[in-house]
């Protein structure tokens, strides 16, 4: 258990933003976590959940406490004839799960590999990259409900899975913390390898025959070219979620924007590509003093140096202004504000 006051989390959020929390707790078991919201809960106004800040963005000290979990393990807990079920504590590192997998050959997750993050955070927002989304392969959790204690049990249909979405962003927002998350994996792999830039990258490893190790390198080099690693450039990855819009909007806007980048989806709705769309206003690789728009990926912004979360914030709405005037758009936030 680690316990500060007025303390720094610059470390602890992947824009690199420099504010303070007012309490910083960080608890390594289930039973300390339960303990804590039990006893010590109450005597806090305000509290922020924090995984590895890979998708927050601090604009301000933060006036309450900010509890981040360390409960770590990795379990096995059942297998039938198809399906290998393992239970993560919020705790572990997502990447250390997926790896996890790979080396036990439990297919499934190698699509969503090198995504930041801890475990805990990853029903949130329904975490998805190159074909597959986290509710893919979830089975249930375990979160501890603020008001009362109580450890309880969501189901998939009780998470309400959506795009970049989940019942704990919206109904539920800010009342559970979520405690541990078991997946169903596959015996036998179901390669998702359609997202057209997979085939690409296997064609040019040279790979004949598909395997779990191979689907994760091909999805590893991609991401390694197109996103900055935080360790050197502070980011969140997509700062907006691509919008989805109906068939009669995304008609009209082809016609006058004949580059449109879209997918259609299964309900017959369009998901824009966010990227085309700032990028198509000019914002690609801009930079205003220490904030700026990834020279690679228009939907990722970055902090150059000392940026703040406020003029990072500032940016954001600037480029949302220039996307809704340009094509009549609004692009929603992916990152959490604090
Ligand atoms: P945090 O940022 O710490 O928290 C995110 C939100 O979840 C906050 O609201 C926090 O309060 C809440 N929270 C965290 N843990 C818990 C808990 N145990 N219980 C309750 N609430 C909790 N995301 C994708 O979906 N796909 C990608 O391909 C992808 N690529 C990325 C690439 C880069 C370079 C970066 C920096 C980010 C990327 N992300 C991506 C976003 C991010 O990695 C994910 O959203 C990740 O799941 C966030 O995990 P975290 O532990 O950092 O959460
Ligand atoms: N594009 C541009 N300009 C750019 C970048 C991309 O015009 O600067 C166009 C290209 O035509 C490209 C299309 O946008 O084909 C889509 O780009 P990309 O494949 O890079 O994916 P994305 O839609 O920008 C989404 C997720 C990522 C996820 C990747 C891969 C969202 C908001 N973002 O990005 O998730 O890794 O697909 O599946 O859905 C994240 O959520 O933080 C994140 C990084």
């Amino acid at each position: 258990m680690v316990f500060k006051e007025d303390y720094s989390l610059k470390p602890y959020n992947t824009f690199g933003i420099d504010v303070n929390a007012r309490y910083y707790l960080e608890l390594t078991t289930t039973e300390q976590i339960q303990e804590f919201v039990n006893r010590h809960f109450p005597e806090y106004d305000n509290i922020v959940i924090l995984g590895e800040g890979s998708n927050i963005l601090f604009t301000r000290d933060y006036d309450g406490i900010v509890l981040r979990l360390n409960n770590k393990g990795i379990q096995l807990v059942r297998e039938n004839k198809d399906h290998f079920y393992l239970k993560a504590n919020a705790g572990e590192v997502w990447d250390d799960l997926v790896n996890y997998c790979i080396g036990h050959q439990y297919a499934g997750l190698e699509n969503l590999s090198l995504i930041p993050g801890l475990v805990g955070a990853s029903p949130m927002q329904n975490i998805g990259a190159y074909g597959v989304e986290l509710k893919d392969h979830f089975e249930e959790l375990e979160a501890i409900n603020l008001e009362n204690g109580q450890i309880e049990l969501f189901n998939k249909s009780d998470c309400v899975f959506g795009y970049r979405d989940s019942v704990f962003k919206k109904d539920k927002k800010g009342k559970y913390i979520i405690l541990s998350v078991t997946f169903r994996l596959d015996k036998l792999p179901v390669f998702k390898t359609k997202y057209g830039v997979i085939e690409q990258e296997l064609k040019e490893m040279g790979v004949l025959s598909l395997s779990i190790e191979k689907v994760n390198e091909a999805v590893c080099r991609i991401r390694r070219k197109k996103l900055p690693d935080p360790k050197y450039l502070g980011n969140a990855g997509s700062f907006f979620k691509n919008p989805v819009v109906t068939r009669d909007i995304y008609e009209e806007l082809i016609n006058i924007f004949p580059g449109l980048v879209a997918f259609r989806q299964a309900n017959d709705s369009y998901k824009l590509a966010a990227a085309w769309l700032v990028e198509q206003c000019g914002w690609k690789g801009k930079r205003i003093g220490n904030t700026g728009v990834y020279e690679h990926q228009s939907l990722v912004l970055v902090n150059h140096g000392s940026a703040t979360g406020q003029q990072i914030l500032e940016l954001s709405m600037k480029i949302q202004e220039t996307v809704h005037n340009k094509f009549g758009i609004h692009l929603e936030r992916e990152i959490n504000v604090i």
